[in-house]
Protein backbone atom coordinates (compact mmCIF):
# COMPACT_ATOMS: atom_id res chain seq x y z
CA UNK A 1 0.00 0.00 0.00
CA UNK A 2 1.28 3.84 -0.84
CA UNK A 3 1.84 5.97 1.97
CA UNK A 4 0.59 8.66 -1.21
CA UNK A 5 -2.54 10.37 -0.57
CA UNK A 6 -4.93 12.20 -3.03
CA UNK A 7 -4.08 15.28 -1.27
CA UNK A 8 -0.38 14.77 -1.74
CA UNK A 9 -1.05 14.47 -5.48
CA UNK A 10 -3.34 17.70 -5.37
CA UNK A 11 -0.16 19.23 -3.56
CA UNK A 12 2.16 18.25 -6.52
CA UNK A 13 -0.32 19.90 -8.35
CA UNK A 14 -0.16 23.15 -7.06
CA UNK A 15 3.31 23.31 -6.99
CA UNK A 16 4.27 22.05 -10.82
CA UNK A 17 5.01 25.00 -12.75
CA UNK A 18 2.59 24.00 -15.96
CA UNK A 19 -0.41 24.41 -13.17
CA UNK A 20 -3.26 25.96 -15.40
CA UNK A 21 -2.42 24.84 -18.45
CA UNK A 22 -4.76 22.11 -18.02
CA UNK A 23 -7.69 25.05 -18.38
CA UNK A 24 -6.37 25.55 -22.16
CA UNK A 25 -7.73 22.20 -23.30
CA UNK A 26 -11.53 21.25 -23.42
CA UNK A 27 -11.43 17.95 -22.18
CA UNK A 28 -14.82 15.95 -21.16
CA UNK A 29 -16.04 16.32 -17.61
CA UNK A 30 -15.15 12.70 -16.06
CA UNK A 31 -12.57 12.05 -18.51
CA UNK A 32 -8.69 10.78 -17.23
CA UNK A 33 -7.24 11.41 -20.45
CA UNK A 34 -4.42 9.13 -20.66
CA UNK A 35 -3.83 8.57 -24.30
CA UNK A 36 -2.44 12.01 -25.82
CA UNK A 37 1.06 9.77 -26.75
CA UNK A 38 -2.35 8.46 -29.87
CA UNK A 39 -4.30 11.94 -29.90
CA UNK A 40 -3.82 14.77 -28.42
CA UNK A 41 -6.44 16.41 -26.42
CA UNK A 42 -8.44 19.47 -28.40
CA UNK A 43 -7.42 23.00 -27.03
CA UNK A 44 -10.64 24.65 -26.14
CA UNK A 45 -9.89 27.54 -28.70
CA UNK A 46 -9.38 25.75 -31.56
CA UNK A 47 -12.39 25.00 -33.13
CA UNK A 48 -13.40 29.14 -33.09
CA UNK A 49 -9.84 29.72 -34.98
CA UNK A 50 -11.28 27.16 -37.43
CA UNK A 51 -14.26 27.87 -37.91
CA UNK A 52 -12.92 31.47 -38.80
CA UNK A 53 -10.44 29.82 -41.11
CA UNK A 54 -13.45 28.05 -42.35
CA UNK A 55 -15.90 31.02 -42.90
CA UNK A 56 -14.13 33.99 -43.06
CA UNK A 57 -10.73 32.93 -45.06
CA UNK A 58 -12.09 30.28 -47.08
CA UNK A 59 -15.79 31.56 -47.17
CA UNK A 60 -15.24 35.09 -48.09
CA UNK A 61 -11.63 35.59 -49.34
CA UNK A 62 -11.47 32.12 -51.67
CA UNK A 63 -8.59 32.18 -53.54
CA UNK A 64 -7.26 35.28 -52.74
CA UNK A 65 -6.88 33.32 -49.00
CA UNK A 66 -3.56 32.54 -50.30
CA UNK A 67 -2.25 35.76 -49.94
CA UNK A 68 -4.46 37.65 -47.82
CA UNK A 69 -4.15 34.57 -45.37
CA UNK A 70 -0.82 33.58 -46.00
CA UNK A 71 -1.78 30.26 -46.65
CA UNK A 72 1.53 30.17 -48.75
CA UNK A 73 3.40 30.28 -45.16
CA UNK A 74 1.72 27.71 -42.93
CA UNK A 75 4.01 25.28 -43.39
CA UNK A 76 7.03 27.28 -42.31
CA UNK A 77 4.59 29.10 -39.61
CA UNK A 78 4.03 25.61 -38.04
CA UNK A 79 7.48 24.59 -38.18
CA UNK A 80 8.62 27.48 -36.77
CA UNK A 81 6.18 27.32 -33.54
CA UNK A 82 7.33 23.34 -33.44
CA UNK A 83 11.22 24.53 -33.50
CA UNK A 84 11.60 25.51 -30.06
CA UNK A 85 10.27 22.30 -28.99
CA UNK A 86 13.10 20.29 -30.45
CA UNK A 87 16.08 22.54 -30.42
CA UNK A 88 15.52 23.59 -34.31
CA UNK A 89 15.71 27.34 -35.43
CA UNK A 90 12.51 28.34 -37.09
CA UNK A 91 13.93 28.60 -40.29
CA UNK A 92 14.43 24.70 -40.78
CA UNK A 93 11.61 23.06 -39.90
CA UNK A 94 8.58 22.84 -42.21
CA UNK A 95 5.38 20.83 -41.85
CA UNK A 96 3.30 19.20 -44.31
CA UNK A 97 2.65 15.77 -45.14
CA UNK A 98 1.40 12.41 -43.10
CA UNK A 99 4.41 11.12 -41.37
CA UNK A 100 4.56 7.92 -43.23
CA UNK A 101 4.95 10.16 -46.61
CA UNK A 102 7.75 12.40 -44.72
CA UNK A 103 9.24 9.47 -43.03
CA UNK A 104 9.78 8.04 -47.02
CA UNK A 105 11.35 11.31 -48.09
CA UNK A 106 13.35 11.65 -45.42
CA UNK A 107 15.02 8.17 -45.69
CA UNK A 108 15.40 8.54 -49.31
CA UNK A 109 17.11 11.70 -49.19
CA UNK A 110 19.41 10.89 -46.39
CA UNK A 111 20.63 7.79 -48.00
CA UNK A 112 21.84 9.51 -51.18
CA UNK A 113 23.47 11.89 -48.84
CA UNK A 114 25.79 8.45 -48.80
CA UNK A 115 25.57 7.20 -52.23
CA UNK A 116 28.72 5.27 -51.70
CA UNK A 117 27.22 3.30 -49.02
CA UNK A 118 24.21 0.46 -48.97
CA UNK A 119 22.98 0.04 -45.28
CA UNK A 120 20.00 1.33 -43.60
CA UNK A 121 20.14 0.36 -39.98
CA UNK A 122 16.51 0.31 -37.63
CA UNK A 123 15.09 -1.61 -35.33
CA UNK A 124 12.73 -4.48 -35.53
CA UNK A 125 10.35 -3.33 -32.62
CA UNK A 126 10.24 0.12 -34.35
CA UNK A 127 7.05 1.20 -34.87
CA UNK A 128 5.51 -0.70 -38.17
CA UNK A 129 5.04 2.18 -40.22
CA UNK A 130 9.01 3.06 -39.83
CA UNK A 131 10.00 -0.72 -41.11
CA UNK A 132 7.58 -0.33 -43.42
CA UNK A 133 9.02 2.34 -44.93
CA UNK A 134 12.28 1.06 -44.42
CA UNK A 135 11.53 -1.59 -46.68
CA UNK A 136 9.71 0.11 -49.82
CA UNK A 137 12.77 2.80 -49.75
CA UNK A 138 15.41 -0.21 -49.10
CA UNK A 139 13.48 -2.00 -52.59
CA UNK A 140 13.34 1.03 -54.54
CA UNK A 141 17.05 2.40 -54.03
CA UNK A 142 18.85 -1.31 -53.90
CA UNK A 143 19.52 -0.69 -50.28
CA UNK A 144 19.70 -3.09 -47.36
CA UNK A 145 18.08 -3.24 -44.16
CA UNK A 146 20.08 -4.21 -41.27
CA UNK A 147 17.93 -4.83 -38.04
CA UNK A 148 19.68 -3.69 -34.93
CA UNK A 149 19.34 -4.97 -31.27
CA UNK A 150 17.43 -2.18 -29.73
CA UNK A 151 19.58 -3.00 -26.32
CA UNK A 152 22.51 -1.74 -28.77
CA UNK A 153 22.10 -0.09 -31.75
CA UNK A 154 25.85 0.95 -31.77
CA UNK A 155 26.90 -2.42 -32.61
CA UNK A 156 25.29 -2.78 -35.77
CA UNK A 157 27.12 0.33 -36.80
CA UNK A 158 30.17 0.18 -39.87
CA UNK A 159 31.44 1.89 -42.46
CA UNK A 160 28.87 -0.06 -44.74
CA UNK A 161 25.72 2.22 -43.12
CA UNK A 162 24.36 4.98 -44.67
CA UNK A 163 21.72 5.77 -42.60
CA UNK A 164 21.04 4.82 -38.88
CA UNK A 165 16.93 5.21 -38.46
CA UNK A 166 15.69 5.16 -35.02
CA UNK A 167 12.41 6.51 -33.37
CA UNK A 168 13.43 8.32 -30.27
CA UNK A 169 11.16 7.19 -28.22
CA UNK A 170 9.18 3.80 -28.58
CA UNK A 171 5.76 3.53 -28.81
CA UNK A 172 5.43 0.42 -27.01
CA UNK A 173 7.63 0.54 -24.18
CA UNK A 174 7.89 4.12 -23.77
CA UNK A 175 11.74 3.20 -23.40
CA UNK A 176 14.22 6.68 -24.95
CA UNK A 177 17.19 6.07 -27.07
CA UNK A 178 20.25 7.67 -26.51
CA UNK A 179 19.74 10.61 -28.90
CA UNK A 180 23.19 12.57 -28.64
CA UNK A 181 25.07 9.26 -28.14
CA UNK A 182 23.73 7.18 -30.79
CA UNK A 183 23.82 10.52 -33.55
CA UNK A 184 27.70 10.23 -32.37
CA UNK A 185 28.64 7.13 -32.56
CA UNK A 186 27.19 6.89 -36.32
CA UNK A 187 28.78 9.73 -37.34
CA UNK A 188 32.04 8.22 -36.00
CA UNK A 189 31.30 5.35 -39.16
CA UNK A 190 30.04 8.43 -41.41
CA UNK A 191 26.72 7.46 -41.47
CA UNK A 192 23.73 10.28 -41.02
CA UNK A 193 20.95 9.89 -38.84
CA UNK A 194 17.23 9.78 -39.43
CA UNK A 195 14.56 10.03 -35.81
CA UNK A 196 11.69 9.54 -35.41
CA UNK A 197 10.51 12.22 -32.97
CA UNK A 198 6.39 11.12 -32.65
CA UNK A 199 6.94 10.06 -29.53
CA UNK A 200 9.02 12.73 -28.27
CA UNK A 201 7.63 15.83 -29.64
CA UNK A 202 5.45 18.44 -27.42
CA UNK A 203 6.46 15.73 -23.91
CA UNK A 204 9.88 15.32 -24.15
CA UNK A 205 12.09 18.02 -25.46
CA UNK A 206 15.20 17.18 -27.70
CA UNK A 207 17.63 19.50 -28.86
CA UNK A 208 18.64 18.27 -32.40
CA UNK A 209 21.06 21.40 -32.91
CA UNK A 210 23.37 20.77 -29.82
CA UNK A 211 23.29 17.08 -30.68
CA UNK A 212 24.66 17.81 -34.10
CA UNK A 213 21.87 15.30 -35.83
CA UNK A 214 21.15 15.01 -39.69
CA UNK A 215 17.33 14.65 -40.39
CA UNK A 216 14.17 14.43 -38.06
CA UNK A 217 10.40 13.24 -38.86
CA UNK A 218 7.79 13.56 -35.88
CA UNK A 219 3.64 13.59 -36.09
CA UNK A 220 1.57 16.73 -34.96
CA UNK A 221 -1.34 14.37 -33.62
CA UNK A 222 -0.06 13.38 -30.60
CA UNK A 223 1.41 15.81 -28.13
CA UNK A 224 1.36 18.45 -30.08
CA UNK A 225 -2.26 18.49 -30.39
CA UNK A 226 -2.86 19.00 -34.14
CA UNK A 227 -6.10 17.13 -33.97
CA UNK A 228 -6.37 13.71 -35.96
CA UNK A 229 -4.50 12.86 -38.57
CA UNK A 230 -2.54 16.58 -38.76
CA UNK A 231 0.55 16.71 -40.88
CA UNK A 232 3.89 15.82 -39.44
CA UNK A 233 6.84 17.52 -39.55
CA UNK A 234 10.48 17.19 -41.00
CA UNK A 235 13.90 19.16 -40.07
CA UNK A 236 17.04 18.78 -41.79
CA UNK A 237 20.56 20.56 -40.12
CA UNK A 238 20.99 23.49 -41.88
CA UNK A 239 24.43 22.30 -43.36
CA UNK A 240 22.59 19.63 -45.45
CA UNK A 241 19.76 21.09 -46.67
CA UNK A 242 21.05 22.02 -49.80
CA UNK A 243 22.31 18.98 -50.72
CA UNK A 244 18.92 17.08 -49.54
CA UNK A 245 17.63 15.20 -53.16
CA UNK A 246 13.87 14.30 -52.02
CA UNK A 247 11.55 11.86 -54.28
CA UNK A 248 8.67 13.45 -54.41
CA UNK A 249 9.56 16.63 -56.74
CA UNK A 250 6.66 18.57 -56.29
CA UNK A 251 5.64 22.07 -57.28
CA UNK A 252 5.34 23.89 -53.69
CA UNK A 253 9.15 22.08 -53.33
CA UNK A 254 10.27 24.28 -56.44
CA UNK A 255 12.20 26.95 -56.26
CA UNK A 256 9.66 29.34 -57.90
CA UNK A 257 6.72 27.23 -57.79
CA UNK A 258 4.41 30.22 -60.00
CA UNK A 259 6.96 30.43 -62.85
CA UNK A 260 5.60 27.37 -63.75
CA UNK A 261 9.02 26.10 -64.81
CA UNK A 262 9.35 22.67 -66.92
CA UNK A 263 11.93 21.19 -64.86
CA UNK A 264 12.15 20.65 -61.10
CA UNK A 265 14.71 23.02 -59.72
CA UNK A 266 14.39 22.54 -55.54
CA UNK A 267 14.01 25.53 -53.19
CA UNK A 268 16.28 26.69 -51.19
CA UNK A 269 16.37 25.58 -47.26
CA UNK A 270 13.84 22.68 -45.69
CA UNK A 271 11.06 24.31 -48.21
CA UNK A 272 12.54 21.88 -50.91
CA UNK A 273 11.18 18.80 -48.39
CA UNK A 274 7.29 20.18 -49.13
CA UNK A 275 5.52 18.64 -52.09
CA UNK A 276 1.88 19.88 -52.98
CA UNK A 277 -0.46 22.66 -51.76
CA UNK A 278 -0.49 22.28 -48.51
CA UNK A 279 -3.66 21.27 -46.15
CA UNK A 280 -4.61 24.61 -45.24
CA UNK A 281 -7.41 23.37 -42.48
CA UNK A 282 -5.17 21.16 -41.05
CA UNK A 283 -2.37 23.34 -41.31
CA UNK A 284 -4.50 26.12 -39.33
CA UNK A 285 -5.64 24.06 -36.59
CA UNK A 286 -1.88 22.75 -35.88
CA UNK A 287 -0.79 26.44 -36.32
CA UNK A 288 -3.62 27.72 -33.48
CA UNK A 289 -3.16 24.35 -31.22
CA UNK A 290 0.83 24.93 -30.82
CA UNK A 291 -0.52 28.01 -29.01
CA UNK A 292 -0.77 25.78 -25.85
CA UNK A 293 3.30 25.62 -25.92
CA UNK A 294 3.70 29.96 -25.49
CA UNK A 295 5.73 29.94 -22.74
CA UNK A 296 6.32 26.90 -21.75
CA UNK A 297 9.89 25.93 -20.87
CA UNK A 298 11.21 22.58 -21.69
CA UNK A 299 12.79 22.12 -19.00
CA UNK A 300 9.41 22.02 -16.98
CA UNK A 301 8.13 19.94 -19.74
CA UNK A 302 10.07 17.65 -18.86
CA UNK A 303 10.37 17.69 -15.09
CA UNK A 304 6.34 17.83 -15.54
CA UNK A 305 6.87 14.62 -17.64
CA UNK A 306 9.33 12.94 -15.07
CA UNK A 307 6.96 13.42 -12.27
CA UNK A 308 3.72 12.31 -13.70
CA UNK A 309 5.49 9.21 -14.87
CA UNK A 310 6.86 8.58 -11.41
CA UNK A 311 4.12 9.30 -9.58
CA UNK A 312 1.84 6.75 -12.17
CA UNK A 313 4.78 3.92 -11.35
CA UNK A 314 4.53 4.20 -7.76
CA UNK A 315 0.46 4.01 -7.55
CA UNK A 316 0.17 1.07 -9.48
CA UNK A 317 2.98 -1.02 -8.49
CA UNK A 318 1.96 -0.20 -4.80
CA UNK A 319 -1.49 -0.55 -5.69
CA UNK A 320 -2.27 -3.90 -7.74
CA UNK A 321 -0.52 -6.90 -8.84
CA UNK A 322 0.01 -8.20 -11.63
CA UNK A 323 1.48 -5.78 -13.74
CA UNK A 324 4.83 -5.60 -14.94
CA UNK A 325 6.68 -2.63 -16.02
CA UNK A 326 8.28 -2.09 -19.35
CA UNK A 327 8.98 1.75 -18.94
CA UNK A 328 12.41 2.18 -18.04
CA UNK A 329 12.45 3.38 -14.71
CA UNK A 330 15.80 5.64 -15.22
CA UNK A 331 14.89 9.05 -16.27
CA UNK A 332 17.49 9.32 -19.00
CA UNK A 333 15.90 6.14 -20.54
CA UNK A 334 12.15 6.89 -20.35
CA UNK A 335 9.91 9.35 -22.57
CA UNK A 336 6.69 9.86 -21.40
CA UNK A 337 4.29 7.03 -20.70
CA UNK A 338 3.97 4.43 -18.75
CA UNK A 339 3.36 1.01 -20.23
CA UNK A 340 2.81 -2.21 -18.68
CA UNK A 341 2.46 -6.15 -19.46
CA UNK A 342 -0.85 -7.97 -18.06
CA UNK A 343 -2.32 -11.23 -19.35
CA UNK A 344 -5.46 -9.42 -19.88
CA UNK A 345 -4.54 -5.91 -20.51
CA UNK A 346 -6.90 -5.61 -23.56
CA UNK A 347 -10.24 -5.99 -20.85
CA UNK A 348 -8.40 -4.33 -18.37
CA UNK A 349 -7.70 -1.19 -20.62
CA UNK A 350 -11.43 -1.50 -22.36
CA UNK A 351 -13.01 -1.70 -18.60
CA UNK A 352 -11.06 1.44 -17.33
CA UNK A 353 -12.26 3.26 -20.63
CA UNK A 354 -15.81 2.05 -19.31
CA UNK A 355 -15.26 4.05 -16.43
CA UNK A 356 -13.39 7.50 -18.53
CA UNK A 357 -10.13 6.64 -17.78
CA UNK A 358 -8.57 6.25 -21.30
CA UNK A 359 -5.13 4.76 -21.94
CA UNK A 360 -4.79 2.22 -25.02
CA UNK A 361 -3.70 -1.41 -25.62
CA UNK A 362 -0.91 -2.82 -28.14
CA UNK A 363 -0.57 -6.07 -29.10
CA UNK A 364 0.04 -8.63 -27.59
CA UNK A 365 -0.30 -7.70 -24.09
CA UNK A 366 0.69 -4.29 -22.93
CA UNK A 367 -1.78 -1.46 -21.29
CA UNK A 368 -0.13 2.10 -22.36
CA UNK A 369 -0.95 5.35 -20.12
CA UNK A 370 0.68 8.10 -21.95
CA UNK A 371 1.33 11.62 -19.59
CA UNK A 372 0.64 14.32 -21.50
CA UNK A 373 2.18 17.42 -19.08
CA UNK A 374 0.08 19.92 -20.45
CA UNK A 375 -3.07 18.33 -19.00
CA UNK A 376 -2.25 15.01 -16.48
CA UNK A 377 -2.28 16.10 -13.31
CA UNK A 378 -1.18 14.12 -10.34
CA UNK A 379 -4.75 13.75 -8.92
CA UNK A 380 -5.74 12.68 -12.69
CA UNK A 381 -3.47 9.89 -11.85
CA UNK A 382 -4.56 9.17 -8.59
CA UNK A 383 -8.16 9.14 -9.48
CA UNK A 384 -7.19 6.69 -12.89
CA UNK A 385 -5.17 4.05 -10.16
CA UNK A 386 -8.81 4.12 -7.83
CA UNK A 387 -10.78 2.71 -11.15
CA UNK A 388 -7.94 0.14 -11.54
CA UNK A 389 -7.90 -1.02 -8.57
CA UNK A 390 -11.74 -1.10 -8.50
CA UNK A 391 -11.66 -2.91 -11.94
CA UNK A 392 -9.08 -5.74 -10.69
CA UNK A 393 -10.90 -6.51 -7.23
CA UNK A 394 -14.19 -6.49 -9.07
CA UNK A 395 -12.73 -8.49 -12.11
CA UNK A 396 -14.59 -6.14 -13.82
CA UNK A 397 -11.66 -6.79 -16.54
CA UNK A 398 -13.20 -10.26 -17.31
CA UNK A 399 -16.33 -9.42 -18.87
CA UNK A 400 -16.99 -11.03 -22.01
CA UNK A 401 -17.98 -7.34 -23.64
CA UNK A 402 -14.55 -6.05 -22.68
CA UNK A 403 -12.97 -9.48 -25.04
CA UNK A 404 -14.28 -8.15 -28.03
CA UNK A 405 -11.44 -6.54 -30.35
CA UNK A 406 -12.02 -3.29 -31.82
CA UNK A 407 -10.75 -1.62 -34.94
CA UNK A 408 -8.54 0.44 -32.70
CA UNK A 409 -7.25 -0.72 -29.90
C1 LIG B 1 6.84 6.25 -34.10
C2 LIG B 1 5.71 6.48 -35.04
N1 LIG B 1 5.97 6.77 -36.33
C3 LIG B 1 4.95 6.97 -37.22
C4 LIG B 1 3.63 6.91 -36.80
C5 LIG B 1 2.46 7.11 -37.69
O1 LIG B 1 2.63 7.51 -38.98
P1 LIG B 1 1.39 8.19 -39.73
O2 LIG B 1 1.16 9.54 -39.10
O3 LIG B 1 1.80 8.24 -41.15
O4 LIG B 1 0.20 7.31 -39.51
C6 LIG B 1 3.34 6.63 -35.48
C7 LIG B 1 1.92 6.56 -35.03
O5 LIG B 1 1.56 6.32 -33.94
C8 LIG B 1 4.39 6.39 -34.59
O6 LIG B 1 4.14 6.10 -33.31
Amino acid sequence: MTHLTREDAEARDAASPLRGRRELFDLPDGVVYLCGNSLGALPRHVPDRLAAVVRREWGSELVRGWNSADWTHLNARCGARIAPLIGAAPEDVTVGDSTSVTLFKAMVAAARLRPDRRVVVLEPTTFPTDGYVAQGVAALLDLELRWCDPADPAASLDEDVAVLALTHVDFRSGAMFDLPGLTAAAHAVGAVTLWDLCHSTGAVPVDLAAADADLAVGCTYKYLNGGPGSPAFVWAAPRLQDSLDQPITGWWGHAAPFEMHRDFEPAPGIQRMVVGTPPVLALSALESALEVFDGVATADLRAASLALTDHLVELVESRVDGFELITPREHERRGSQVSFRHPDAYGVVQALIARGVVGDFRTPDVARFGVAPLYVRHVDLWDAVEHLVTVMESEEHLDPAYARRLAVT
